[in-house]
């Protein structure tokens, strides 16, 4: 592929400048690409989802740094970035990439929390037109999760076709926000063709992980009130405001009038943070909004020498947000996939974790509780009754862990929206420990069960 043969000739390049580049890797960086070769994803390219289209999935690869097992067997991360429409190359600088950097001189360090020490992490760009995704117009962007997962389901398997060495690894697909919702629908839409397709042809998913998640907005929506009260951020009387304007969000949903229930809910969260005169409502210990890094994002991954670094087209436009895929995303965004959370819970060979930052007010512990406890599982009951237990990395309070059989939660202590960010060891061990099935993510539920 054209990307493939871009990203062989910006290897040759770095590697000719390898000395000048290493020197620059921990420094600013005067050299034409600030992007220490460190930092080059193992593998990117372009997986296309349209046969008639040029449309396509742009992937960054980077290999497990440390695995214990043989890479055959070794587990692979997909991250799926939210908005909708947001880059995955997010996740990848700010949040579970091997590097990270956040300042304006582009200084790159290693991220000590990186979530490929043990495990490869692919990171794309979805839906098209996300990041350095490619939609060949804007009709194709997906409208809904089913044609969010068509396109998804073309390039993993595109993926794995073009790179058989990772046929039999375990896949863990991961994501954060609205993104959970992709994760949920990517992965129902993999158990249906699991189901009719033949023993070579199926995709190995073993896990799906939801970070800070969209699940069932409705119910979600419902409790942005009660928690910023019992946070201290509001009295009893805007209480009573929020929640009227909660209900409206709500009757919309319950009306299927999927755009009018958006803009409702984005009024209640807008309302409530200038109600507390909150920085963020990601994180509302936060007295300044902290994710000034965006501007710098965007100026280095539209630099002319990183874009070949990546292998994609220089006449490409990065943006952190795409408005065309928000936009076509819009009316999707107060509709639930809780009944496909169920089906995975069901089919006993996908396991589940949720997770969220203690402060965070959008999808945050009480928003996800909300939901998770009207499921229509039959491990609900047991579920809801399983030990909350007290969850410590080396030694120090992380947070709190409540599991049966496949399905597991994590509040993760003094974190927000972005968890991995805010905490890297703690999420680094919750996502090494619950992957390999170690530790208080062992057998959990039947020591709480004996
Ligand atoms: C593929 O592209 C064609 C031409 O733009 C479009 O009509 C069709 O809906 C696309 N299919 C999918 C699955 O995106
Ligand atoms: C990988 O393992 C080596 C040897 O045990 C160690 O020195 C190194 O710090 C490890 N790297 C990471 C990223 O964990
Ligand atoms: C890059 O994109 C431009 C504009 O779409 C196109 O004309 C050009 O052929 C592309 N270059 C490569 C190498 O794909
Ligand atoms: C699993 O449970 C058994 C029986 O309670 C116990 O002996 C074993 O150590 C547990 N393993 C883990 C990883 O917690």
């Amino acid at each position: 592929m054209e990307s493939t043969h871009f990203f062989i000739i910006s290897i040759a390049i770095s590697l000719s400048f390898c000395f000048i580049i290493q020197t620059h890797a921990l420094a600013s960086s005067n050299s034409n690409n600030p992007f220490p070769k460190e930092a080059h994803p193992t593998k990117t390219g372009y997986l296309p989802v349209n046969t008639t289209s040029s449309s396509a999935i742009f992937y960054a690869f980077y290999e497990a740094q440390n695995s214990t097992l043989p890479l055959s067997q070794t587990p692979l991360l997909i991250w799926l970035q939210g908005g909708p429409g947001t880059s995955s190359m997010f996740g990848n600088l700010y949040e579970v990439g091997p590097w990270t950097f956040s300042d304006k001189s582009f200084t790159f360090r290693p991220n000590s929390g990186a979530w490929n020490r043990l495990f490869g992490l692919l990171f794309l760009d979805n839906p098209i037109g996300t990041g350095f995704s490619v939609a060949s117009s804007i009709n194709e962007i997906p409208t809904d999760e089913k044609g969010v997962a068509k396109h998804l389901f073309a390039a993993i398997t595109t993926f794995l076709k073009l790179h058989p060495e990772f046929k039999h690894r375990p896949i863990y697909i991961t994501g954060e926000s609205y993104g959970g919702k992709y994760v949920v629908s990517i992965g129902y839409y993999i158990l249906k063709e699991n189901a009719r397709l033949s023993d070579s042809e199926r995709v190995n998913l073993v896990g799906v992980t939801i970070g800070d998640g969209s699940t069932d907005p409705e119910i979600q929506t419902a409790t942005h009130a009660t928690t910023a009260y019992h946070a201290g951020l509001i009295n009893d009387k805007q209480k009573e405001e929020l929640e009227k304007n909660q209900m409206e969000a709500v009757t919309l949903t319950q009306n299927l009038k999927w755009s009018e229930a958006t803009d409702a809910q984005t009024k209640v969260l807008t309302r409530l943070q200038k109600m507390a005169g909150l920085a963020t409502f990601y994180d509302y210990t936060r007295k300044d909004h902290p994710y000034h890094f965006k501007d710098w994002m965007t100026e280095l991954l539209n630099m002319a020498e990183v874009k070949k670094t990546l292998g994609v087209n220089e006449s490409l436009v990065w943006a952190l947000h795409n408005s065309d895929v928000k936009a076509a995303l819009y009316a999707d965004m107060m509709k639930s996939v809780k009944f496909m959370v169920e089906e995975l819970l069901r089919s006993n060979s996908v396991r589940v974790l949720l997770y969220q930052g203690q402060w965070d007010l959008l999808d945050g512990p009480v928003q996800v509780e909300a939901w998770v406890k009207t499921m229509e599982w039959e491990g609900i009951v047991e579920y809801m009754n399983a030990e909350r237990k007290i969850w410590k990395v080396n030694g120090e309070l992380a947070g709190y862990v409540q599991q049966w059989k496949s399905l597991t939660n994590v509040v993760v202590l003094d974190g927000g929206h972005y968890v991995p960010a805010d905490q890297p060891l703690n999420a680094q061990a919750m996502i090494e420990d619950w992957v390999l099935q170690r530790g208080i993510f062992g057998n959990l539920s039947y020591v709480a069960y004996m």
